[in-house]
Formats: structure tokens, C-alpha cells, sequence
């Protein structure tokens, strides 16, 4: 180059003049990044469908508490430049069949902008979503196989949100500021913690993290905020496998909060009358409006009443998932429902009976104010971090990603130790279930024992390789999942991980449930590795987030010494004893990669098993309304108290005649709405996707009829005024004919 230098001079001056130019016009746009967001509904078929989350078979979808959304960011350092989306999913996981399907449909849309390379999808774990979607046969068992409906839902709302974010990109900053939430979760297996090295555990205050991390996105043309993700760690359990309402447990309730708390102080507040209206008056007036019968309408019209209008220039507020392993928002802790004293420390039983230890939120008994209040506990400290966030995110967007064959992957402990992972198997703890949501009778967390009947049982099913038995000690194999092929896969062998580098901060896709303790050696092992690669780009600034239930899902990952317990965690690690230490060690091999510049090879890529998952006919088949009535027609109208009108925290509720919510789910509209009367017309004011509005659906006694039930406990914040139920929905006469869409009203009634 030396001899070059003559030659170059004036062209290097060039440069630099150019690079100051560049600099300048970066700054004059003030924005360090392009930046886009969106947010698109996945509620999925609200009746009929298992849950995901607890494999409790009699738990099917019945109504709507609140809607479920993919939200997603996209950051670029230039319009062609360098990016990466990152997609936060209110469903239990991610999954690697939507994953794929997803990235099919990006490809086709924008080439080879998002691949799986730089796209992150991650699941917030709620266990009242509607399930079907995972392709391995142990995740479908429960719903006895794959559903479409459940699928295509979350595809295309992933797709959405994508394209919206993508549609949006413009100029901004993104800033990162974290903080401690309080009591928003519990570690629920804490013996198997307290087996973790004692120096290990004294670097740390709690037995699980409480670290919340934010980023938030300003718009630097208007100065506008875009939306806020943040990333902390507790399960999405507050809600139990009793529950038949769709939601997003405490993250979806605490993106719900944030949305509607950036949108109330970024509209001025409707102007108070200056005489509340008179409640004597209001009464008389709410007499004179009867219910309407059913009619109906057109297919757009829900989407029409919605009173959240997916328009485009939306805030989008996310709460992510981390390292959740262990982590229960139930913070009362765990007792036995017989006694009401604590459960056994090491086994969370009562008497060796594990069904009747159960965790307690701190709404106790009642699970939505669990739901409520840990949401809040996440939302309260979001917005508190967004207010105060300064730190300005600078410098390179960069990702690496990999597949990996988890069934045996060598791992060098040290130069003289080398270990490896096994195929998948699942033990008794597993079985046993946790304190959030009980498994099988029979069994409890920490058995490292199967009774004879159950290994006859697992033997009919498939017998274990000695090999097996001898990789997954001290887990006895109850399930061996990783070498059960029929009718295809039990357990997915290839797993991705990933890292995406957003300036200072690091995110790694894991694609399971970390326990606390893996993931802080998992998050330091990266951590050091970057900064010790030679790189000065990294340093003890560096923030590192874990990404849990990422891309696709492999069950629990717990650390070497937790395993040896074999709770309902480690018995949930498939791939054996080493199982973390396989991640720490292709986690470093990605973030040397990134800290070097060096490519990665692809490794194998995971399976598609569409074709062959059993789809069951679920329904719905066809439905009408009892003879002489109209879909959308009263059963049961309001049922006014003796003073006339409801009060705040009164729950008026209306049953009309209606037909299963799976015809057309509605997506993107609502099955229910409050309507207030303002002057002569009739106003939404809230719908489906409101903590306060719940929409049930249930077959009448005769099990011939659909009803849907619409429910509100009128909030704090309602105004006094006369106000309405309503009900939108759909249907079809028999499986093959056309849908129609129908709605009706409540009589009126006052609120005061
Ligand atoms: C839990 O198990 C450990 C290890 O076996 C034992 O030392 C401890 O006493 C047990 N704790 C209780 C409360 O049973
Ligand atoms: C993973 O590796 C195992 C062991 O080499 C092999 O038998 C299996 O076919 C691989 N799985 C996939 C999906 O490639
Ligand atoms: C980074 O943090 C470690 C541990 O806290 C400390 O030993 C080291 O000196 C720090 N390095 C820098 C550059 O601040």
C-alpha cells in the first residue's frame, strides 16, 4: 500500500470529505438507524381449540379475554444496508414450522432481505393461546394433531406485523435503559437453584433475575415515539390451565397497559361535561332502549367498532420473554390445596400427591387480578425505564445464526474432558408438572425413578437405546422422544441459535426456556467472549438479553448441577446433562464469528413436516339459530340491580344467540363491544381486546345452540353515561355454505 500512497492521497482526502458530508447529513436527520414497527392480531379460533402451554386436554378455547398480536421492529443501518426484525409472538413459543412457513412467505415478498439469518421470532409464553401449530408430535399431542386454523393465524400476523414494520422504516434513534422489577417472579424450583456452585450463586442478590432491559424508538423527524420492546423474565402462568379464555396472560395484559397508557398521553383527554349527567335522567333514557334484534351486516363491519384501528401510525409496546425456566409469577409461592400449608421444598408435593400443589398469584384466588397485577408490576417499570431511557444505541447492526444437530454434539469441557449431548428424552419430573399447572397423578418433580408399569408402558412405546439410558443419567428416560420417529418426529434434533447486534446491544435467540442459572452463564459466557476477541467494539458496557422460546421450541434447558435434581426443568432438558454447556460453546463460536467478521457455516436445516402432520376435523360443522329466532338475537338481556344502574366494578352481562367464533375469526375486528350513547348515536368505547370486557362462548343446554356471553366489569376509568353490550359474529348453516356475519345489541342501561 506504501507505494500506493502518492496515488491515493487526494482520493483518501476525498473520502474523508465525503465521510464528514455522510456524518453530516446522518446527524442533520439526527437518526442513527431506520426504524420500523407493527403490530397485527393472531387470536387464533376462540372455541374448541386445546390451549398451548399446560398439554391439558379438556383446556379448549371458549371465548376472548383479550386479542393476542405478533409485534415486531425492524432496524437498518441504511435502506440496503444491514438489518435485522425482531418479532415479539403472544403465543406460548415460537415454532419451527412458522418459522419456515414465514420465512417462505418474506422471501417471496423481498427476496433475501429476511432470511432466517436476521429474523428473530419470540414467544411471550402464555398458556392460553390456542395450540395445533407445533409440527413435533409431542407438542400436538394434546390437541391430537396439527390445526390449521391455529397455524395460519399466527403466520400470517407474524407476515403482518412484518411487512408493516417494513412499510413504516424511517430515520430514528433507538435508546436502552433497564431496571429492576419487583415481584413479578419467584423461582419455583429452588432447591435445584440452591445446587448450583455456592460462589456461583453469592455474585448474585436473587435466585431469579429481575432485570428488566427497554428499548425504545423515537422517530427523529417528528421526535415521535415508534414504540417500546423490553425483555424480563417470568412465566406466562398467572393465568391456570382452568382458564378457557384466550389471552395473553401478564406480557400481553402489560402490552395492552402500555399501548393504551402511550395512546391516553398522546391524546388530550375528552373534555369533562361540566355537569355530570343527571342519573335520575340517565335511567329514563336507558329505559326507552330496548335490545335490538339480530340482523345482518357485512364482514367488515367488527373490524368498524374496533375501537384500537390497526391504521399504521400505531405505538407498538412489547414484553418479551427471557431466561423464564424457573421463573413463576406466582409470587405467594407454592401450597398443598388440602392443608394450605407450603408444599415439600425439594419435590413441590403434598404427601407425595403432586395434583394438589399449586402455586398462588398475588390475586389469589382470583387468576385474572394475578394476570392484572403482575402485568402492571412489568408495565409500571416499562414506563418508567421508556421516561427516563438517555442511553443512545450506536454503531453496527449484525447477526449470526446456525443449526445445530443436538442429538450429539461433542463438547470440550476442558482439553482433557470431553463430553456430549444425547438424542431427546423426557424423565418423570417432566410428567410431574410444576406448581403453575400440575402433570400427571403419579409422579413427582426430582423422581429419578419409573415404576414398572410405567416402563412397560414407555417400552410399548419405544424402548430406549442402552446408549440413551447411560447419555441422559441421572434422568431415567420416561419418554424417549428424540428416537420415537412415528408417525414422524416426537422431538425436534435441529435447533437454531442466534445472535443479533443491535450497537451495544446483543440478543441471543435461545430456542427454549433457559433456567436463571443457565442463562446468566449463558449471557457472561457471550459477554466475554466478545469483549475478549480482540474486537473494540465490545466492552464491560455491552448489554446482552436473552431472547427466550425463539424460532422454534425445545422444552427447558437447566444448568449441569440443576439436572443432577431432575425437577420438572432439568427433566424437561432434552438433550442430556450437557445440554447448556453444548449452548455456552456454539454461543461462543457465533459471537467470536461476529466479534472476528467471519462467516459461519450454515449447519443442517431443520425439517419441514407439514405433510405429514394429522389434521383433525375439528369443526365447527355448521350452525343455526333455535327455531323462530336470529343469530345475534337476546337470550338473556341485562340484568338491571334494584337501584336501576351499575356502579363501577358491577359487571352487567348480556347472552345472545350466536354460532362458533371459528368461521371467520374476526381478525383484527371484535366479537364484542360496550357501546355509550353520546347524543343520538351509539359509540364504541371498549371491545375484545379490553381487560374489562370478556366475550364467552359456550353451547346451550341442549348442545344444539352456540351462545356468547358478553361481559364487563365496568373500570375506574368509565364515564357516567347509558351504555349498550353488543355482539358481532359469523357463522355458516352447514360446513360448505357461505358465511354470513351478524350482530345485535343489549337494551341500554346506566352507568354512574
Ligand atoms: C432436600 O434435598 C436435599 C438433598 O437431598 C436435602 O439435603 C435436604 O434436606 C432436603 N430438604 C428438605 C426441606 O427436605
Ligand atoms: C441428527 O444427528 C443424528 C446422529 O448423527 C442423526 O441420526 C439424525 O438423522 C440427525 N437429525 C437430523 C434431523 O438430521
Ligand atoms: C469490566 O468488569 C470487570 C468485572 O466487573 C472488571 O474486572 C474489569 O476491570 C472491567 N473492565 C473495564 C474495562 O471496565
Amino acid at each position: 500500500m506504501r507505494r500506493c500512497k502518492i496515488q491515493y492521497y487526494p482520493s483518501f482526502i476525498w473520502l474523508i470529505l465525503s465521510l464528514i458530508w455522510l456524518v453530516t447529513i446522518v446527524t442533520s436527520t439526527n437518526g442513527e438507524y431506520l426504524i420500523g414497527v407493527g403490530s397485527y392480531d393472531m387470536t387464533g379460533p376462540a372455541a374448541g381449540v386445546n390451549m398451548m402451554g399446560y398439554a391439558d386436554i379438556e383446556q379448549t378455547t371458549a371465548g376472548v379475554h383479550f386479542r393476542l398480536r405478533a409485534r415486531t421492529f425492524i432496524v437498518a443501518e441504511s435502506s440496503q444496508g444491514s438489518r435485522f426484525a425482531f418479532v415479539n409472538l403472544d403465543s406460548g413459543m415460537a415454532s419451527q414450522l412458522v418459522t419456515i412457513k414465514v420465512l417462505e412467505k418474506l422471501q417471496s415478498r423481498y427476496g433475501s432481505l429476511y432470511t432466517e439469518e436476521n429474523v428473530a421470532i419470540s414467544g411471550i409464553h402464555t398458556h392460553a393461546g390456542p395450540g395445533g401449530y407445533l409440527q413435533y408430535v409431542v407438542y400436538s399431542v394434546t390437541s391430537f394433531g396439527f390445526v390449521q386454523q391455529s397455524f395460519d393465524s399466527i403466520v400470517n400476523a407474524i407476515e403482518q406485523s412484518l411487512v408493516q414494520a417494513h412499510e413504516n422504516l424511517k430515520p430514528g434513534s433507538v435508546f436502552i435503559n433497564k431496571g429492576d422489577v419487583a415481584n413479578a417472579g419467584i423461582n419455583r424450583s429452588p432447591s435445584a437453584y440452591l445446587l448450583n456452585p455456592e460462589e456461583e450463586r453469592a455474585q448474585y442478590q436473587n435466585n431469579v433475575d429481575t432485570l428488566m432491559t427497554i428499548l425504545k424508538f423515537v422517530d427523529s423527524a417528528s421526535g415521535k415515539s415508534l414504540g417500546g420492546f423490553s425483555w424480563f423474565a417470568t412465566h406466562g402462568t398467572s393465568m391456570s390451565k382452568n382458564n378457557r379464555l384466550i389471552s395473553g396472560d401478564n406480557k400481553g395484559a402489560a402490552a395492552r397497559f402500555f399501548e393504551d397508557w402511550f395512546a391516553s398521553t398522546s391524546t388530550s383527554p375528552p373534555a369533562n361535561p361540566s355537569t355530570s349527567p343527571d342519573i335520575g335522567e340517565l335511567i329514563k333514557k336507558a329505559q326507552t332502549i330496548k335490545a335490538t334484534g339480530g340482523k345482518l351486516c357485512g364482514k367488515t363491519t367488527s373490524q368498524g367498532f374496533k375501537v384500537r384501528k390497526n391504521d399504521g401510525s400505531l405505538f407498538v409496546g412489547a414484553f418479551c420473554q427471557s431466561n423464564v425456566g424457573d421463573v413463576t409469577p406466582n409470587v405467594l409461592g407454592a401450597f398443598c390445596s388440602d392443608t394450605g400449608k407450603p408444599c415439600d421444598f425439594n419435590h413441590s408435593s403434598c404427601n407425595g400427591d403432586n395434583q394438589i400443589c399449586l402455586g398462588r398469584g398475588p390475586g389469589y384466588p382470583d387468576e385474572i387480578l394475578s394476570t392484572k397485577i403482575i402485568g402492571e408490576r412489568q408495565f409500571q417499570k416499562a414506563v418508567d425505564l421508556f421516561m427516563s431511557a438517555t442511553e443512545q444505541l450506536t454503531g453496527k447492526i449484525n447477526y449470526r445464526h446456525v443449526y445445530l444437530n443436538f442429538t450429539n454434539i461433542e463438547v470440550e469441557l476442558d482439553e482433557n474432558n470431553v463430553v456430549q449431548t444425547c438424542p431427546a428424552a423426557l424423565g418423570p419430573g417432566f410428567a410431574a408438572g410444576t406448581t403453575d399447572g400440575p402433570g400427571f397423578p403419579g409422579f413427582q418433580q426430582g423422581d429419578k425413578q419409573i415404576s414398572e408399569r410405567w416402563i412397560k408402558l414407555r417400552d410399548a412405546l419405544k424402548k430406549p437405546s442402552q446408549f440413551q439410558v447411560d447419555c441422559q443419567q441421572p434422568k431415567p428416560v420416561l419418554l424417549d422422544t428424540g428416537e420415537m420417529f412415528d408417525p414422524y418426529a416426537w422431538a425436534p434434533a435441529i435447533l437454531p441459535i442466534q445472535i443479533l447486534r443491535l450497537g451495544k446491544l446483543i440478543i441471543l435467540s435461545v430456542p427454549g426456556e433457559f433456567t436463571t442459572m443457565a442463562g446468566r452463564r449463558l449471557r457472561e459466557a457471550v459477554k466475554e467472549t466478545l469483549i475478549s476477541s480482540g474486537s473494540d467494539e465490545f466492552d464491560n458496557e455491552t448489554h446482552v438479553v436473552i431472547a427466550g422460546l425463539s424460532n422454534t421450541y425445545s422444552q427447558y434447558v437447566a444448568t449441569f448441577e440443576e439436572y443432577m435434581q431432575q425437577r420438572y426443568e432439568s427433566s424437561s432438558t432434552l438433550y442430556g446433562p450437557h445440554t447448556l454447556s453444548a449452548y455456552l460453546q456454539e454461543f461462543k463460536k457465533l459471537a467470536k464469528a461476529m466479534a472476528t467478521g467471519q462467516t459461519v457455516p450454515k449447519g443442517p436445516p431443520p425439517p419441514d413436516l407439514s405433510s405429514v402432520q394429522l389434521r383433525p376435523e375439528l369443526g365447527p360443522f355448521g350452525d343455526s339459530p333455535p327455531p323462530g329466532l336470529n343469530f345475534g338475537d337476546m337470550k338473556d338481556d341485562i340484568n338491571l340491580p334494584k337501584t336501576g344502574f351499575f356502579k363501577k366494578g358491577e359487571r352487567p352481562s348480556a347472552t345472545f344467540w350466536s354460532a362458533s367464533p371459528s368461521y371467520d375469526l374476526l381478525t383484527e375486528g371484535t366479537f364484542a363491544v360496550v357501546e355509550m350513547l353520546q347524543g343520538e348515536r351509539w359509540t364504541p368505547v371498549y371491545d375484545d381486546d379490553d381487560f374489562s370486557l370478556y366475550f364467552k362462548y359456550q353451547l346451550d343446554e341442549s348442545g344444539l345452540y352456540s351462545l356468547a356471553k358478553i361481559e364487563w366489569e365496568i373500570p375506574d376509568g368509565a364515564t357516567s353515561g347509558a351504555y349498550r353490550l353488543r355482539h358481532f359474529g359469523s357463522a355458516r348453516k352447514t360446513k360448505d355454505s357461505q358465511i354470513i356475519y351478524f350482530t345485535g345489541a343489549s337494551s341500554a342501561f346506566a352507568v354512574s
